[in-house]
């Protein structure tokens, strides 16, 4: 191997493969058997982990991990400060389980609504893919994606004066397009569902032999979301009991067990947490899929078994894959850490984000509002236990979701003077953005 720092392996036949150069040059594909699933293994001291998550080290970004990341030259890093989000632990979702269950839980709640570059968790692949494409001297990409990721690509491939042609579906909300538009990245708007838009982005990739981001399985994203566990132990000093998130591919969850893979026998880490994972009631295939194996007490070869929806129509688009290509992976990690699946109303993500907006102050898009939803559905079901801490994985802001603020909004009156006014007490919102929850 050339490469020092690190290689991949093929997990379908084990094959070794050089690093980026290789791999982009058989288009990534494994050259001796064809398939596109690699582990990337690192020559680093596992041990070092342990000096860049002690709480006393600041980050600047997600680069802070540099050694355990798949750049081989620290000049090629294109960055805008991402990736190390606060983790904050919200009291009033604490005081809620008390109160209505009985429940002492710590619950801390990522915060990458902050991230400096397009507000979302997906701003950790895109700071990778850009640095590892300027390192390869790679100067054209191709990517499919509901918007989260279609931002963070056009956004740090333009830093990086790469151009990417982005795939979205047509239901994704307006405001990624004139995003993707605005910064001279190419963006197609595709007429049809998600599924249909990663197979034009294969196609349009294969026409011109051109990279493309991969899905949820790609070591440009697995490796960068990996960073989170790091993050989770150097700002919490543990990992949680339970880590809740809103799925769609499961590339975050899925990164977060790599971690595990990796540093599993360091201890540095702990213990995986239970993993529960949310979709949204409209296109919930991973939770019908895990129901059914579940009713039928999980039948040799149960995690096969999955339905696909095609052109779901759905009110949060951003974590809407009705074809879960890798639920097997997912169910498996959930069955093994006595996790579980639930599928949360999705017009129910406004009222979540008026609470979150009332208590604290924070604006959360769609699909963060889907994740808080189901830590209120975790507590219905009994899965959270006395004494537990709590991980909310929320993956973004509201920037790119102004017809969902429009619908959250709420103190919107119209007048025509003075006398149509009278003083205002925001406490007289509480029992409003309370009640959808109260038992
Ligand atoms: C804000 C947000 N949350 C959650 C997800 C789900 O991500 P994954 O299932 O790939 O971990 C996405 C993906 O698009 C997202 O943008
Ligand atoms: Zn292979």
């Amino acid at each position: 191997m050339s490469n020092t720092k690190f290689h991949f392996e093929c997990r379908s036949c084990g094959n070794k493969i050089d690093g980026f150069k290789e791999w982009f040059a058989h288009g990534q594909k494994c050259s001796k058997c064809g398939k596109s699933n690699i582990y990337t293994i690192y020559n680093t001291d596992k041990e070092k982990l342990k000096e860049l998550v002690a709480s006393d080290v600041k980050p600047d970004s997600l680069w802070h991990y540099f050694d355990f990341l798949p750049l081989n030259d620290a000049k090629n890093i294109v960055s805008d400060g991402e990736g190390v989000s606060p983790i904050q632990q919200w009291h009033f979702l604490e005081k809620f389980a008390k109160q209505q269950y009985g429940l002492n839980l710590k619950v801390f709640v990522n915060r990458n609504d902050y991230s400096p570059g397009t507000g979302t968790f997906k701003d950790k692949g895109g700071t990778l893919i850009a640095s590892v494409l300027k390192e390869q001297g790679v100067k054209e990409y191709v990517v499919a994606s509901t918007g989260n990721t279609a931002n963070a690509v056009a956004l740090y491939l333009a830093k990086a004066g790469i151009s990417a042609s982005i795939f979205v579906p047509q239901d994704a909300l307006s405001e990624n397009f004139v995003h993707i538009g605005s910064l001279g990245q190419k963006v197609y708007f595709v007429k049809g569902d998600y599924a249909y838009a990663k197979k034009i982005a294969a196609e349009y990739a294969k026409k011109h032999g051109l990279l493309i981001s991969l899905g949820n399985l790609d070591p440009l994203r697995l490796e960068a979301k990996k960073t989170t566990a790091f993050e989770i132990i150097r700002q919490l000093g543990k990992m949680p009991d339970v880590y809740i998130q809103a799925v769609s591919g499961g590339t975050a969850p899925l990164a977060l067990e790599k971690a595990f893979v990796d540093f599993g026998d360091t201890g540095i880490l702990g213990d995986i947490p239970k993993m529960i994972f949310i979709q949204g009631h409209y296109c919930a295939p991973q939770v019908d899929a895990w129901n059914k194996a579940k009713e039928t007490n999980f039948p040799e070869g149960w995690e096969m078994d999955y339905p696909i929806y095609d052109n779901p129509k759905v009110y949060v688009p951003t974590i809407a894959t009705g074809n879960p290509g890798l639920y097997p992976q997912l169910a498996k990690l959930v069955k093994r850490t006595n996790g579980e699946y639930y599928a949360v109303h999705e017009e129910t993500s406004i009222d979540v984000a008026r609470l979150v907006a009332y208590e604290k102050a924070a604006k959360i898009g769609p699909a963060s509002a889907i994740a808080i939803l189901g830590f209120f559905e975790a507590l219905k079901n009994n899965a959270l236990k006395d004494g537990q801490s709590v991980f909310i994985n929320i993956g973004e802001g509201v920037g790119r979701a102004i017809s969902f603020l429009e619908d959250v909004s709420y103190t919107l009156e119209e007048i025509s003077s003075v006398e149509d006014t009278k003083r205002f007490d925001r406490e007289q919102y509480r029992e409003f953005v309370w009640k959808p929850f109260k038992k």
